[in-house]
């Protein structure tokens, strides 16, 4: 017997393009099987201004492979001096859907991010007052703090007065990795959502370190452990419409990866949707992928669902590349270490 599954046509709710020759060789990885993507900021100068993401949205454009039908949703990279005219305009022109909180240093390319978060604010409450949700990258940065505990840590200290200063805000917990995570946004039902990874729900942090250190695992938040996978888990395939898929596919050369210091990003998006059906169907919950796939960003977000359809079979183990080549370089992609069975026709 063969087993498909149907889906309205997914989307990223949190995705990292880069720019130049990466961005051409990583676009049709996401064109081929999402329609939209929440398309993430941090390029090297970052997107700060609405003039920057004019300008980024028309390269992913010209990039766009032949056909491609994929709608680019940009973002703003906040800093202590965004200016929220700007910030307003650029979101009542359709530009932008939302804008990135990076801790500065928190994670790649991060350096021009937030310090003081009360330098902050005024932005925040404008971005409330017109309706423009938060993506929120939640880990602080104090180097007293376990790198295990940076998230947890940065809901306390962080989000949690932030969202008390500016109840009106709509706010996107990013690639949670935490049961705290969880637990808070299950226990803040307002204007609060969480995506969640491909990685995150496949691996804990023995993966990435029993038997030798594996660089194409280290992303941040950086893995944790096995019960903090299975509350991801069980969170994405309740069925609760606060979380939702954001694969966080984040390419970098290879030889950047394989380093002495390795940059920190999993390369997910050729296979994310045979991973997730993997998963759902371990939790015996295929019937909730739609929602988390399909249905629930786009309710959040307040956008349509997609009326095209994309449909998973499955069969014999997918065979798939080890790399891409990106211009000089090549970017190797997630392997989860585990035969994954379907495909998307
Ligand atoms: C992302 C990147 O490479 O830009 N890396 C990662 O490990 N997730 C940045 C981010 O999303 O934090
Ligand atoms: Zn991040
Ligand atoms: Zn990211």
């Amino acid at each position: 017997m063969t087993l498909t599954l149907t889906l309205a046509r997914p989307d990223d709710w949190h995705l990292h393009l880069r720019d130049g020759a990466m961005l051409a060789a990583v676009l049709p990885e996401t064109t081929r099987h999402f329609a939209r993507a929440i398309v993430m900021p941090n390029l090297v100068p970052p997107v700060i201004t609405s003039a920057d993401a004019a300008a980024y949205r028309s390269r992913i454009l010209a990039a766009l492979p032949e056909g491609a039908e994929f709608t680019p949703l940009m973002t703003l990279y906040l800093t202590e001096e965004t200016d929220p005219d700007d910030l307003a305009a650029a979101h009542a022109a359709g530009l932008i859907t939302a804008v990135k909180l990076y801790p500065a240093g928190a994670t790649t390319n991060s350096a021009s991010g937030v310090q003081n978060f009360d330098k902050v604010r005024p932005v925040l409450e404008r971005m409330a007052e017109i309706g423009c949700p938060l993506c929120v990258h939640g880990e602080v940065t104090d180097r007293a703090i376990d790198i295990f505990d940076r998230e947890a840590v940065f809901i306390d200290r962080i989000l949690d007065p932030i969202r008390r200063q500016v109840p009106e805000l709509k706010v996107i917990m990013e690639h949670i990795t935490t049961r705290d995570g969880v637990e808070y946004v299950k226990a803040n039902p307002a204007r609060l959502a969480a995506t969640i990874t491909v990685q995150h729900l496949m691996l804990e942090r023995n993966d990435m370190l029993v038997g030798g250190m594996r660089p194409h695992y280290y992303c941040l938040p950086i893995l944790k452990r096995r019960e903090h996978r299975d509350a991801l888990r069980a969170a994405a395939t309740s069925g609760d419409a606060r979380f939702f898929l954001g694969t966080d596919s984040a390419p970098h050369p290879t030889h950047a990866k394989e380093a002495e210091c390795c940059a920190a990003g999993c390369f997910t998006a050729p296979i994310a949707l045979s991973c997730l059906a993997h998963v759902f169907e371990e939790e015996n919950a295929l019937n909730k992928l739609e929602g988390f796939t399909s249905l629930h960003g786009p309710a959040f977000y307040g956008l349509p669902v997609n009326s095209e359809t994309l449909t998973l079979t499955k069969g014999a183990a997918l065979s798939y590349p080890k790399s891409l080549a990106a211009g000089a370089h090549s970017v190797t992609l997630f392997d989860p270490g585990t035969p994954l069975h379907w495909h998307v026709s």
